[in-house]
């Protein structure tokens, strides 16, 4: 008997092993975007996320390395003040910085016997001048790279940092209306909830009138159609991209959302059509019956009794379908293009083709993220349920 309990707790081990390493593999990326998503800038390009959690005082690397010269305040090299801003200015981050130290004073290294610091130091150092030239403690955390996401600002400094300081000369507006413009996140936003909606019910509204009539209407061929309708799943999006962008061609559809919806709504109706009709069809026939004796029509049937029968379902598909559109990018660039850029679309362009954004592209993810959780946490209940609902048949 103790050997049985042993045998047992052994033998979950490597599913226990395979469940936390699953979770440990999405979640640490996962975290690690977060984390670079509120660093600040300078930070993000020269030292990794993780470097967050070594506790240093900010200013522990610069007392090391530069304050037996340059004096704890900075200020002992009169020619080369350190709490000067002009001065500090020209050395704005860490490369700059690792540049200057290496160069010779008159043929001597510039720090004599103590070691250069390393690229972290550096950083610190680089955040801990500006700083203490800017009066203000440089923080560890920001949340201006959201800020940049949203109006698409992709300047030097920050968005916020160049309207209060350079609005001028950079010819910014710096007001709500910067929120639309449309190279940011935004805009992006807004066009992607004005597709995802409709393209959300409109299927699922077909799919709920089809699955009703291949269920429980009795016509002619209603399962020639039903195969065929669900062989159709097997078309591949992008097989039909070009016949279906020539028709819109020609119907004057191209670049506008009603053509995307009606992408979507296609595509997503054989899935949703064949996933009701199995739902509604393992719905007790005595209900039906009753109903139709008592002289239901098919439509006070359809409102009354399936609709609030098949929230589970509806619930589930609406969740699916909801991602699906929200997380597409092919559909919305070969039918929109730049010209009403969405979500996704917005993020593919954050990073340049030198690797630089990485902290509006962290930001812009999460901020894509947003409403895809909310759904999810809100609906969540339903989405188990209505995984089940194809698998558990009473
Ligand atoms: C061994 C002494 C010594 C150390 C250590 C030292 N410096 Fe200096 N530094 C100097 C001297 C001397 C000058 C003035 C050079 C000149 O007048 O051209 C200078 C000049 C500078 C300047 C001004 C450059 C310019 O554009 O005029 C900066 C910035 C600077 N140091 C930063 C640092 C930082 C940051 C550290 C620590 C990582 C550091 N120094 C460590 C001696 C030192």
């Amino acid at each position: 008997m103790k050997r049985d309990k042993i045998n047992r707790v052994l033998g979950r081990i490597p599913t226990h092993f395979i469940v936390i390493f699953t979770i440990l593999i999405w979640v640490v990326p996962t975290f690690g975007l977060l984390i670079t998503s509120i660093r600040p800038v300078q930070d993000v390009n020269t030292t990794g996320w993780w470097t967050v959690f070594s506790s240093q005082e900010a200013n522990a690397p610069y007392i090391q390395s530069c304050a037996a010269c340059h004096g704890a305040d900075g200020k002992t090299i009169p020619q080369a003040d350190l709490s000067n801003p002009e001065l500090t200015a020209k050395y704005p981050r860490s490369l700059q910085l690792l540049a200057l130290l290496r160069k010779d004073i008159d043929g001597k290294p510039h720090m004599g016997d103590i070691p250069l610091p390393t690229s972290q130091e550096a950083a610190d150092i680089a955040s801990y001048l500006r700083g203490a030239s800017s009066g203000e403690v440089s923080s560890r955390f920001t949340t201006s790279n959201y800020v940049d996401a949203l109006v698409g600002y992709r300047g030097r400094n920050s968005y916020l940092q160049d309207c209060s300081e350079n609005a001028q000369s950079l010819d910014l507006k710096c007001d709500a209306s910067d929120l639309l413009n449309p190279r940011g996140m935004g805009r992006a936003f807004l066009n992607s909830l004005f597709i995802t909606i409709p393209a959300t019910i409109l299927p699922i509204l077909f799919a709920a009138f089809a699955g009703y009539a291949f269920a429980w209407m009795h016509f002619k061929g209603r399962f020639i159609l039903f195969a065929i309708l669900v062989g159709l799943q097997v078309v591949p999006l992008q097989m039909t991209l070009v016949p279906i962008s020539r028709l819109y061609a020609q119907m004057g559809l191209n670049g506008t959302f009603l053509g995307v919806w009606l992408f979507h709504t296609g595509f997503g109706m054989p899935y949703a059509i064949y996933l009701m009709r199995n739902f509604l069809g393992s719905l007790p026939s005595d209900l039906f019956e009753a109903a139709y004796l008592d002289g239901a029509s098919h439509w006070t049937a359809f409102t009354k009794l399936v609709i609030p029968l098949a929230m589970p379902a509806i619930a589930s598909l609406g969740i699916f379908q909801f991602l699906w559109v929200w997380n597409d990018l092919l559909v919305a660039l070969v039918f929109l293009g730049g010209t009403t850029p969405v979500m996704t679309y917005q993020i593919s362009n954050m990073v340049t083709s030198l690797g630089a954004g990485w902290h509006l592209l962290t930001a812009s993810a999460f901020l894509s993220m947003l409403l895809p959780m909310i759904v999810f946490f809100a609906f969540q209940r339903y989405f188990v349920r209505g995984m089940m609902a194809g698998a558990v048949k009473g």
